[in-house]
């Protein structure tokens, strides 16, 4: 669907096949982000990695990115970070039901386990709790800042009114506190660095930066500016605990499918403490049940926008420079022609199927695709797979008494990533 917002044309897809014109015949055109009032705010002028524009910088950071931070060995350095974090998730889930008769609020310890490890990965160290409340704060504010309207993105000239309804005033003060949060995170390991201390065995990702930053073989010199919008990204860019909190919703509503992960993954990790990341490889229907979630539920359901580098023909449009382009993944994973009864949740359908989320299957694709596809797919997929595993290796779960599936709601709360309006309580039953 082809609009004009204010003064911007907007090709809105929703369908697998223009989905697959835009990100794979004509990848490199759609490569490219718009300049957004938020980006420019937030994130120093564009100047992290997902807002990027496409050219020399964002091939820099991406690789960056993709080789330094993200890659296979540095996730797997972070191994035992994920499994000391998945047994602390443990502790507090029979501390809580120990005095609350079972209930225990799973959003909120899901939501712990996955920004321990994320801190531990990049900062090398968990927050105080005093900190980690500004964070989770400021990391939930951001969110909502990059999915928010401004006149600005689509009437240019009516910026006086995001100024006058204090839309880009609330903006500003939120950028200055988020900016003095991550000039914090630096200055702390610029010092330990200068004195030669480490936090962690494995190196994490903000000290990869700041060494690279003083890597003098390198053709470029990364600005203090590029350090921090690169960890607002891999701060504010994981959707991890969204993701795990609707497939503890989707167990809790599908009995039966529960019952089958249970029976997989205790059959697989049988008398053992915990679920180790050894066995995750053979959890097929554990991994079957993550990817119909994402399918219903994709934590980005509009991916990022995009935009055209030049002219060019999209089926029987005329697609001009500088389209912004929205992409609908939740659409296209409710598809007809693609997903037989789509609304159902069927964990069946990714059985025996090679349907992944890599980004070669137009009509499944969660995590983007082409040259801009989401680089943390592995980081975010093994902490989600080894939480779950965990979670109903060693519980039981059932709604609290008085409340039914059919009173949940399944509606998402507003922001650029979704995640359930309401926080998922349950109660959990050790085995
Ligand atoms: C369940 C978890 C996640 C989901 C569903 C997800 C999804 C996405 C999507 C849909 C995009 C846009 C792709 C496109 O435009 O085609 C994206 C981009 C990105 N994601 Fe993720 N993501 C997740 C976790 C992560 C994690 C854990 C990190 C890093 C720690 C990360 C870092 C990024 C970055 C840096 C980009 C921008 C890439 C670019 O523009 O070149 N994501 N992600």
């Amino acid at each position: 669907m082809l609009l004009q917002l204010g003064s911007i044309s907007t090709l809105v897809v929703s369908s697998p096949s223009t989905a697959r014109e835009i990100m794979k015949t004509h990848d490199l055109v759609f490569a490219s982000r718009p300049s957004l009032k938020a980006g420019r705010i937030l994130v120093y002028n564009n100047n992290d990695l997902a807002l990027a524009p496409y050219g020399e910088y964002w091939r820099r950071t991406r690789k960056i990115c993709v080789t330094n931070l993200l890659s296979l060995k540095m996730i797997q350095s972070f191994s035992l970070v994920r499994m000391e974090e998945v047994s602390l998730m443990i502790e507090r889930i029979a501390c809580m039901a120990s005095t609350n008769n079972g209930v225990v609020c799973v959003s909120e310890i899901l939501n712990k386990l996955t920004i321990d490890v994320l801190c531990k990965s990049v900062l090398g160290s968990s927050l105080s709790e005093e900190r980690r409340k500004v964070f989770c704060e400021l990391v939930r504010l951001n969110s909502i800042f990059f999915g928010k309207f401004f006149l600005e993105d689509y009437f240019p000239w009516l910026r006086w009114l995001d100024v006058l309804f204090g839309l880009e005033g609330e903006l500003r003060r939120h950028s200055k506190k988020m900016d003095a949060l991550l000039g914090e995170f630096v200055e702390e390991h610029v010092s330990q660095l200068a004195e030669g201390e480490t936090t962690s065995s494995s190196t994490c990702f903000i000290d990869v930066l700041l060494q690279l930053q003083k890597d003098s073989t390198l053709p470029f010199v990364l600005t203090k500016e590029q350090i921090k919008g690169l960890l607002s990204d891999l701060i504010a860019a994981d959707t991890s605990p969204a993701l795990l909190d609707w497939c503890m919703v989707e167990l809790i509503r599908n009995p039966i499918v529960m019952e089958k992960v249970q029976s997989e993954v205790r059959g697989i990790a049988n008398g053992e403490e915990k679920v180790r990341e050894e066995y995750l490889g053979k959890l097929t229907y554990m991994k079957a049940v993550i990817k119909e979630v994402l399918r219903l539920h994709p934590p980005i359901p509009l991916l990022l926008p995009r935009e055209s580098l030049q002219d060019c023909k999209i089926e029987e449009y005329n697609i001009s420079k500088k389209t912004r382009v929205l992409i609908n993944t939740w659409a296209i994973g409710r598809d007809e022609v693609y997903w037989k009864k789509p609304l159902d949740f069927k964990t069946e359908r990714f059985l025996g199927d090679d349907v992944d989320y890599k980004g070669n299957d137009f009509h499944y694709i969660p995590f983007g695709a082409g040259h801009r596809i989401c680089p943390g797919i592995q980081f975010a997929i093994s902490i989600v797979e080894l939480a779950l595993a965990n979670l109903v290796y060693r519980f039981n779960w059932k709604l609290p008494s008085g409340i039914s599936c059919d009173g949940m709601d399944m509606e998402d709360s507003a922001g650029i990533t979704t995640r359930r309006n309401e926080n998922l309580y349950l109660v959990s039953l050790e085995i």
